[in-house]
């Protein structure tokens, strides 16, 4: 499960404000796998409600599409029966730490907003990463690559808008973000080799709902980040107590506008991308 975020609970409204944001650039950074990306088996690691699987499922040969929470797991499959009846994806109920797969299974593996659900352990916070990342460049064959869509530390710090009402609750994200570096040297470590990173600047991960300035007021929409379950109750009181007061004073819109303006310098999330080494 989710170290912080209640997706049995999530399942429900996460398609309300979340979509296959990056699909492109992820589409790129699979294709640099050795062979043809329409015989590729990809994994999808912590697929959700199937969002980037059912954007993909016709640029691939076949996905493997595996999440802890059986929630999400319903709603990616009522998306895509008619791929699973033709034998175009399985859904797997398992753990990004312990997949279950052998080794060398599967050409690419896609790992969308996930990774910063991983608890850590006492004394290794990032226990999390270094699991996942040793599982899966076990189970991509040589040649095959790993793709990451995640935020690097700066983008949460610049890219999103209403962490100015949560602070505290920013703060805790962030520590769950390692650096690119960090991140890098972790795959490093497992013997994979770092391609490169790619942030689109003018993605948005919510989508058109991000923009909605009394969009925090609905429980709906803070769903769409997972930095709310991170927020204390006074916190979230205190939160919705200044964007009331801003609407009152006829200057919500602008603090929207102010908070935002270093979005698209930064974008808000980063792929990045490592292959197993063909002799490895
Ligand atoms: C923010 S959602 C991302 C879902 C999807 N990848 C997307 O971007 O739309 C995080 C997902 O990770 C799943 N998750 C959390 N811990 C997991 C684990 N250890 N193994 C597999 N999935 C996990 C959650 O159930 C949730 O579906």
């Amino acid at each position: 499960m989710s170290a912080y975020e209640r997706y049995a609970v999530t399942a429900a409204s996460y398609d309300d404000t979340r979509w296959a944001a990056g699909q492109e650039v992820i589409l790129g950074c699979l294709a640099q796998a050795d062979g043809s990306l329409a015989s590729m088996t990809l994994l999808d690691a912590g697929c959700g409600t199937g969002n980037y699987a059912r954007a993909l499922i016709d640029r691939v040969g076949r996905i493997e599409a595996l999440d802890l929470e059986p929630a999400m797991l319903e709603r990616a499959k009522a998306k895509l029966r008619g791929e699973e009846a033709a034998g175009r994806i399985r859904f797997h109920r398992g753990s990004v730490t312990e997949l279950p797969f052998a080794d060398a299974a599967v050409d690419g593996v896609m790992v969308n907003q996930m990774l910063h659900h991983l608890p850590g352990e006492p004394g290794d916070p990032l226990a999390g990463y270094r699991r996942a990342f040793a599982e899966f460049a076990r189970v991509l064959r040589p040649g095959g690559v790993l793709v990451v869509n995640s935020c690097a530390p700066h983008q949460l710090d610049r890219g999103y808008w209403y962490y100015a009402l949560i602070p505290e609750a920013a703060r805790r994200i962030r520590e769950r973000f390692p650096p690119l570096v960090t991140l890098r040297g972790m795959l490093e470590e497992e013997g994979m080799e770092w391609r490169g990173s790619f942030a689109p600047l003018d993605l948005v991960l919510m989508g058109e709902a991000y923009f909605d300035p009394r969009g925090p007021l609905d429980p709906v929409w803070r769903a769409g980040d997972s930095t709310f379950a991170l927020v204390t109750p006074e916190e979230l009181e205190r939160a919705l107590a200044t964007l009331r007061r801003l609407e009152a004073e006829g200057r919500l819109e602008r603090f929207l506008a102010e908070q935002d303006a270093e979005r698209e310098k930064v974008g808000q999330i980063t792929v990045f991308y490592a292959r197993k080494p063909a002799g490895g």
